[in-house]
């Protein structure tokens, strides 16, 4: 479960360049729910992840997951708490570092260094039974650098690792955007196999409104820093990527708007 009460964070505060990136956010998910965040570019979606997953201390409000107070964590101390796939298929994995240590490595997480890499062979196997159900044809090559893999299958390694320590919640902040289309399903039909497996509270930044309107059990939309829609129950389930792309044009003329109003002022004032 994830809670954020009345959180809010700016960038570069009290200066020309002052983002108010995240205003006031109320949010709680509840545990196993599958949420798709949507919004337009610079709306806010990566720095409410961001804020969850503690890259930086919001300015107010407070963060809870399962119940922890995790508001003044230090990103390293959330990490046993949170699963997190990001776009580039690079980032999330140590490429000189076989698919086994990479493993390894990732169901130690948040736990003290020092084990060696080394697994153990019951525990490899089970290691090996998981990565074979992804049905990518890897559990032959354990012992490969996870550098020689493609982008779709380093994306598709990355998701099974960041699952494996059952976080409170997995952050996916546009984890296909960089694939090809055929990399992307078989990246998007793993993380609905994971997610439902393992019952995993879910938020999921994309920029499709097809996934956003088939995945998942709510949807919620972004814009300016702000939670504007908040769809779940019947109405999620009746929704189509036409609704959604209604709404869109409704916030791109509500900005226009916006604009031609900001203009009218600076025309008197100036
Ligand atoms: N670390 C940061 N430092 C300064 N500004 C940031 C930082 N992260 C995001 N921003 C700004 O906050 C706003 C929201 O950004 P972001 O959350 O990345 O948008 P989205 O993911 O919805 O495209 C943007 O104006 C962006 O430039
Ligand atoms: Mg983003």
């Amino acid at each position: 479960m994830v809670e954020l009460q009345g959180v809010s964070k700016t960038f570069f505060p009290n200066t020309p360049n002052e983002v108010r990136a995240l205003r006031n956010i109320d949010l709680t998910i509840d545990r196993g729910s599958f949420v798709c965040v949507i919004g337009t570019n610079g709306s806010g979606k990566s720095t409410l992840l961001n804020a969850i997953a503690g890259a930086f201390l919001v300015d107010e409000g407070r963060i809870r997951l399962d119940g922890v107070d995790v508001t003044r964590w230090p990103e390293h101390r959330r990490a046993k708490l949170i699963g997190r796939v990001f776009q580039d298929p690079f980032s999330g994995t140590a490429p000189s570092m076989t698919i086994a240590e990479n493993l390894a490595l990732a169901s130690r997480r948040g736990r003290p260094r020092g084990l060696g890499l080394a697994l153990g062979g019951r525990r490899r196997a089970e290691l090996r039974n998981r990565v074979a159900s992804m049905g990518l044809d890897l559990e032959a090559r354990l012992d490969n650098p996870i550098g020689t893999l493609s982008g779709g299958q380093r994306q598709s390694l990355t998701l099974l690792m960041s699952g494996l320590i059952k976080p409170s919640v997995l952050l996916l902040d546009e984890h296909t955007a960089a694939l090809d289309p055929k990399n992307a399903d078989q990246v998007i039909r793993l993380t609905q196999e994971f997610v439902s497996r393992d019952k995993l509270t879910t938020m999921m930044v994309t920029h499709s409104m097809h996934q956003a309107s088939h995945l998942g059990d709510r949807v919620i939309m972004m814009d300016r820093g702000r939670i504007i829609h908040d769809i779940s129950g019947v109405e999620r389930q009746r929704l189509r990527p036409e609704d959604l792309l209604a709404r869109f044009e409704e916030i791109r003329r509500a900005n226009q708007l916006d604009e031609s109003a900001a203009e009218m002022l600076r025309q008197q004032y100036i």
